[in-house]
């Protein structure tokens, strides 16, 4: 657990157990000189002693008559470094620390996601309670800090939580506690999915013991001008069905949710700092199982849109969800989209486990998305909405199959879900990003939440009125 405050003391004056001196470039910031310097240049003297450059994360820990000292290389990433301090803090002992706030928004966010466990399911929790004081900060940057990493911290944990605990109820469930942050929610239950014709989602579902859950999310302050409609896949278990994974491709796949958790926690965020705009949700929560009732290869389904599709690939499940919920949004008077989800292994072949590739039916849409990533400090990057690949989607029986070829399959996937919304889409394909088997310098492997501060800058730039 840890903890942040503002505070307005220099670290020269400071009373802390601990303070910590950021070193960039080998040197020492202004206020780090001015400490230095009443300590008689001890600070540099040690530094040149032990051979420290201050390179991103490297580390000096003095113990001093005159107090200790933790000197921390800075390098070119403020928020980066923030993850990185927290988790050195969190292997010492030092229950209060005092460290130059520098920019304090993206350091204290990363020093908030930097210190993010998931230890539920352990017997010793490692966890000690840590409290920073933030010299310099403006509270106000440490609260939108505050916000985000909330909604961050939920999304992670709803994708680390095990598939036999988050089931699609379960998820619904998680989703019903947004409600005490003055959030509608509305959960419809199968015979609801199945009286409005999701017939593409419940097929999916339709081969688990779990029933599916279809959840509509609301947050509407007072006044709001704009609206942004987030859509999020919402598989918390896929084993690929009958065209079944492999184990090793299967063992990460309660993250399938991945999108889900982004937009739960994007709102989330969106309630807690009291973002002035309208966001709706919509998470069409199953699991992709094989048993007797299972969907099959050749079966045709009918969308809620009204199009046909056969089936070719039951691994090919996500696009079949979240069709039916775009279509859903779209009725609720959804004006533009930002669709979130861990779609298709080709995104992680074509961009790696870092960046998440980004589609837009309409340029001007995919660009805000892009821009707002950037700010966020997420990757992203564009991938072509190729229309001439749409005949690979061209199934003999039905108006769409919901496979093309081995080639370009994000772009088909995207093309699929383009099949059903005539408002401006963008899809972020997350499948690489969302989780990391390694651990990094902003979290722990796991999952990432990654998509919510996109979310939440997108939303930002869309009620901005500070002229540019
Ligand atoms: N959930 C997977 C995509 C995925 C892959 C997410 C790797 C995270 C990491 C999705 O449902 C899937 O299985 N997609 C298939 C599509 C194919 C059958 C056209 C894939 O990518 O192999
Ligand atoms: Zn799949
Ligand atoms: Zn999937």
């Amino acid at each position: 657990m840890i903890t942040l405050h503002a505070t307005t003391a220099t670290l020269e004056e400071g009373k802390a157990p601990l303070k910590v001196v950021w070193v960039k470039q080998g040197e020492l910031t202004p206020q780090g000189q001015v400490l230095d310097a009443r300590l008689d240049g001890l600070l540099r003297q040690a530094m040149a002693q032990a051979g420290f450059k201050g390179e991103a994360g490297e580390s000096l820990l003095l113990a001093t008559s005159e107090g200790n000292f933790l000197l921390f290389g800075l390098g070119e990433d403020i928020r980066a470094a923030g993850g990185r301090l927290a988790q050195a803090l969190a292997k010492l002992a030092f229950p209060e620390v005092l460290v130059e706030a520098l920019e304090a928004y993206p350091l204290a966010e990363g020093l908030l996601l930097g210190a993010y466990r998931f230890d539920r399911y352990k017997g010793e929790k490692e966890d000690r309670a840590l409290t920073l004081y933030l010299s310099g900060a403006r509270p106000e940057d440490l609260e939108r800090a505050k916000g985000v990493a909330a909604g961050v911290y939920w999304a992670r944990d709803l994708v680390n939580e095990p598939p036999n605990v988050l089931t699609p109820e379960a998820l619904a469930e998680a989703a019903l506690s947004l409600r005490a942050l003055g959030i509608e929610v509305e959960v419809l239950d199968e015979e609801a999915i199945e009286a409005l014709g999701m017939g593409a989602f419940l097929a999916v579902a339709q081969g688990s013991h779990h029933p599916p859950r279809f959840i509509h999310l609301r947050y509407a302050p007072e006044g709001a001008q704009e609206r942004l409609d987030l859509v999020g896949k919402g598989l918390t278990f896929d084993s690929g069905g009958y065209s079944l994974k492999p184990t090793e491709s299967m063992a990460t796949m309660k993250g399938d949710m991945a999108g889900g958790a982004a937009v739960l926690g994007a709102l989330k965020s969106a309630a807690l700092l009291g973002l002035p705009l309208e966001i709706g949700g919509y998470i069409a929560a199953c699991e992709n199982m094989v048993s007797g009732r299972a969907y099959r290869l050749g079966d045709v389904l009918k969308t809620l849109a009204g199009k046909t599709v056969e089936v070719m690939n039951t691994d090919a499940e996500g696009r079949l969800t979240l069709v039916d919920a775009l279509a859903y949004a779209e009725r609720q008077g959804a004006r533009r989209i930002l669709e979130l989800s861990t779609l298709t292994g080709s995104a992680v072949v074509a961009l790696g486990e870092e960046v998440a590739a980004l589609f837009a039916t309409e340029e001007a849409w995919g660009k805000q998305v892009e821009e707002a990533a950037r700010r966020a400090g997420e990757k992203v990057w564009p991938l072509p909405l190729e229309r001439a690949y749409r005949e690979k989607l061209k199934s003999p029986v039905a108006d769409l199959k919901n496979v093309g070829d081995r080639n370009g399959g994000a772009i088909t996937a995207a093309l699929f879900l383009a099949e059903f919304v005539t408002v401006p889409l963008v899809h972020l394909d997350i499948a690489g990003p969302a989780f990391t088997k390694k651990a990094h310098a902003l979290g722990p492997e796991g999952g990432t939440g990654f998509g919510v501060r996109t979310v939440l800058e997108v939303a930002r730039g869309l009620t901005d009125t500070t002229p540019a």
